[in-house]
């Protein structure tokens, strides 16, 4: 507070006992508080120190464990990504399988059915079929080569059309899917891997070899169940298969007669 104004009054000599100090006779006012309005109230200052460490401890602890904000950050997979598809085998057949699937459903879905369920009075079911399961190729390239007719047991559940001497026949396939060993093996390992079939792939080669015995058969000259059975179910069990079949033990004992080094390379390559 400026108290210049007050002075010329003393320097005049005109004092009748004003000129006291004004900022002492305010002091006491001054010393009063103003009453506290609701809300803002004055803060106990340890309570501020308080809070002010709280905040900072928190900080710190985001720092350190916010897991950097990112939602699928605790996530089982890396990062929350989905796991690399390197992990999963590629289907090597699976080229093969949708190059028989487009001739299947251009040719056999008409009457078989796209999910090889077959249809009553049309053709009979090939999901679970025995004769599309069966350990080897050798009849089921017959049935498409050359077609089918008369009475067939499908499975022991199934057989076809007792009245089949209505003459529902399958005629041949060849030419309608493409005429080659290739089309052929494609159709055959898409029907014996698909709706829950489990046969092996048919290689090309497998169709020439099953083939080879046959080739001067006449395309009208449909085969009968009997005829077929005639013929060995096996086929060419591929190599793979055969490796297989040897049971744990026996590869154990294999490993264990070679040199501790040679079976130390498999294992470690095994491992991988
Ligand atoms: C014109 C209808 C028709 C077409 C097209 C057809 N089939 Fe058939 N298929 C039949 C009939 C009918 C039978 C049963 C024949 C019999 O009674 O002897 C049959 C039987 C079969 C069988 C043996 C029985 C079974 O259910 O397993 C197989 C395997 C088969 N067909 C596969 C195929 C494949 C693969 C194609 C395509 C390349 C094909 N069929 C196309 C009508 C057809």
């Amino acid at each position: 507070m400026n108290n210049s104004q007050e002075t010329p009054n003393a320097s005049s000599g005109l004092d009748r006992g004003e000129n006291h100090d004004v900022t002492e006779l305010h002091a006491a006012v001054l010393r009063e508080k103003p009453d506290p309005v609701e809300g803002f109230e004055p803060v106990n200052l340890w309570m501020v120190a308080g809070i002010a460490g709280l905040l900072f401890w928190g900080g710190a602890y985001l720092t350190q464990y916010s897991g950097r904000f990112e939602a699928m950050e605790f996530s089982e997979l890396p990062h929350g990504k989905p796991a690399p598809v390197a992990t999963v085998a590629a289907d090597p057949l699976a080229a093969v399988k949708r190059d028989g699937m487009i001739a299947y459903n251009a040719v056999c879905a008409l009457c078989h059915g796209e999910d090889g369920a077959g249809k009553a009075g049309v053709a009979p079911v090939l999901a679970g079929s025995d004769w599309v399961n069966a350990e080897g190729p050798n009849r089921l390239l017959r049935i498409v080569r050359h077609g089918l007719k008369g009475t067939v047991k499908v499975n022991k559940d199934v057989t076809w059309n007792p009245a089949n001497d209505a003459g529902i026949v399958m005629g041949s396939q060849w030419e309608a899917i493409g005429g080659t060993n290739e089309k052929l093996a494609a159709v055959l390992t898409y029907i014996r891997s698909s709706w829950g079939n489990t046969g092996t792939a048919v290689t090309p080669q497998m169709v020439a070899d099953g083939l080879a015995p046959v080739k001067d058969r006449s395309a009208e000259a449909n085969w009968t169940q009997e005829e077929l059975l005639q013929v060995p179910a096996g086929g060419a069990a591929a190599p793979a298969v055969a490796a297989a079949a040897a049971t744990p033990d026996q590869l154990k004992a294999q490993l264990q007669a070679l040199p501790a080094e040679q079976r130390q390379a498999i294992l470690k390559e095994l491992s991988k």
